[in-house]
């Protein structure tokens, strides 16, 4: 019988304890993918001293469950060793969609500072050219009409999420955008006066990829 997206998700949570170096503090995404890593992280918690963490829903699992969450601002110049995070969609140079959950800017700010990315995901995940998934762009509330405009000018039709950030920030989810050209879209809706973070992360990507597939978890460097 095929697994379910579920199962998926728990093979690649489960593949991804290696890669959590012991003793170093351990960056932490968000959304299912990752609460099910939170749960197997639990097996470990004794290895893990501290963890810096991309969301309030992450940190409320982890603490939950016994581990200390620092602020990254307490995080001297090592920054962080590996960062575990799933996707909404991952293409073959490792760039990424991210967002769906909403964490999008505290994710983007955690994988900057962390030296390996570790993307988890269900095979669903992996596509040949980004944007069948919306891309979440987060953005200032006053400047969320504005900014929906120039993402309509590009072709793609745009909806405010029902939905404010963890830094009180709206979303808006952009679809129907085909991207060839992640990096450059990255560096262009960034540059738009009152986007906060555009979901796309391609310019800082993944370095490892854990993909859950139906003949196992496949590991991509
Ligand atoms: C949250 C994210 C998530 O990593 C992404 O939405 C994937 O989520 P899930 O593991 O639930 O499929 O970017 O902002």
């Amino acid at each position: 019988m095929a697994l379910s997206q579920t199962e998926l998700k728990r093979e690649v949570a489960r593949a991804a304890i290696r890669y959590v170096e012991p003793g170093r503090i351990l960056g932490v995404g968000t959304g299912s993918t990752v609460d099910l890593f939170i749960d197997e992280l639990a097996a470990i918690r004794d290895q893990v001293p501290a963890c810096v963490s991309s969301s309030v829903r992450s940190t409320k699992r982890l603490e939950a469950l016994g581990f200390k969450v620092i602020d990254l601002n307490e995080l001297g110049d090592e920054g962080i060793g590996v960062y575990i995070d799933g996707a909404d969609e991952i293409d073959p140079g490792f760039s990424m969609i991210k967002g769906g959950g909403g964490a999008l800017t505290r994710e983007k700010i955690v994988a900057s500072v962390s030296k390996t990315f570790v993307c988890i995901a269900d095979a669903s995940k992996k596509v040949d050219v980004l944007g069948r998934f919306p891309l979440p762009v987060e953005v200032i509330p006053m400047a969320a009409a504005a900014v929906k405009r120039r993402l309509e000018a590009l072709g793609a039709t745009v909806t405010l999420r029902d939905f404010t950030t963890d830094n009180g920030c709206s979303i808006l989810d952009a679809a129907g955008l085909r991207i060839e050209d992640p990096k450059a879209l990255e560096d262009e809706i960034n540059s738009w006066p009152g986007v906060v973070t555009v979901g796309l992360f391609a310019n800082r990507g993944a370095d490892v990829l854990l993909l859950g597939t139906e003949a196992g978890v496949k590991t991509f460097e």
